[in-house]
């Protein structure tokens, strides 16, 4: 049976490298492209990580589409220190001959999405939601049309990991955040809250490297230069959740992004008016970590 059809929309990017591995080694998913944006790195830089990925597993038929450099407003953000100098935590992709396809991220996304029925593609976006956004004006019609909209971004009633209250992603681009989130496209919100319980441990580690394939390795190099600095393994609870929704939990809310200057910038509020218009997200809240991580393994052993 072929697999369900998925867009990555990404910043590689550590977590995003584990997320776009952990899809790739799941027959379950139908990886139909890959589409990137600046956030954790530069535009350039997240693009050739995104295809030296594709390459490592052997997937350079999966197409990668340039989406934004920046914001939709210019903002006062810096690149990860996260996931060091060059977005990999040092682990050098091979020499590849691919390169990123003429089209715009998000034409791609809503070109990919309009040719299939309604209902059926879905959209994991896992860096600043800035080619959503864009894709969505482009084209109005696509937040209904997509099967569902899975993010990762936000820190919703727990501090942030960028400032105070904001998360990396939403104050990359909260314009965006906000665009979508009020889109109303069936969404899957996966915030610091949930993501910070899914940590690099040493069994996963040394479950990688028991593998012993290259690909495998490779991530566990990536992931044992990342957990220096951040041990969340953020990004692949959005694939998880798409391969085994039983290992998370989830409640529908209303949220809102702030994105007016000052202390309070890219925070994700509950909106508990009773009379508010604004549609539901599932917020994702609970998460079997231990089965998360097994799955990683799994699957990302599979690849090599
Ligand atoms: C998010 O920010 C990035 O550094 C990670 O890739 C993840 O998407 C976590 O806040
Ligand atoms: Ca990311």
């Amino acid at each position: 049976m072929a697999g369900a059809p998925l867009i990555i929309d990404c910043d590689p990017g550590v977590d995003d490298a584990i997320a776009i591995l952990l899809a790739l080694g799941s027959p379950e998913l139908d990886v139909r492209a890959v589409t990137t944006v600046a956030g954790n790195r530069s535009l350039d830089s997240v693009t050739h990580n995104a295809l030296g990925l594709l390459a490592l597993a052997g997937r350079a038929d999966v197409p990668v589409f340039r989406g934004a450099a920046r914001g939709l407003l210019p903002r006062n953000v810096r690149f990860s220190f996260a996931h060091g100098d060059d977005g990999l935590g040092g682990y050098e992709v091979l020499p590849f001959a691919a390169s990123a396809g003429e089209a715009h991220a998000a034409d791609a996304i809503a070109d990919i999405v309009m040719a299939e029925p309604p209902g059926t593609v879905t959209l994991a976006a896992i860096g600043p939601l800035t080619n959503v956004a864009l894709a969505f004006a482009k084209v109005p019609a696509l937040a209904g049309r997509l099967k569902r909209l899975a993010i990762m971004g936000g820190a919703v009633g727990v501090p942030g990991n960028i400032t105070p209250v904001a998360e990396f992603n939403f104050m990359h681009d909260a314009v965006a955040a906000e665009i979508v989130l009020s889109s109303g496209a069936a969404i899957d919100l996966f915030d610091l809250n949930l993501t910070r319980r899914v940590v690099v441990t040493d069994e996963l580690l040394a479950a990688l490297e028991a593998g012993g394939g290259h690909v495998a390795l490779a991530a566990a190099a990536m992931l044992r230069a990342y957990a220096q600095r951040d041990l969340a393994i953020h990004d692949p609870c959005v694939i998880a959740d798409l391969l085994a929704p039983g290992l998370f939990g989830r409640t529908a809310r209303r949220i809102a992004v702030d994105y007016r200057p000052g202390p309070t910038d890219a925070q994700s509020i509950v909106d508990m008016d009773p009379a508010s218009t604004r549609p539901l997200v599932n917020l994702v809240d609970e998460v079997e970590a231990p089965a998360v991580l097994s799955l990683l393994a799994e699957r990302i052993t599979r690849l090599g």
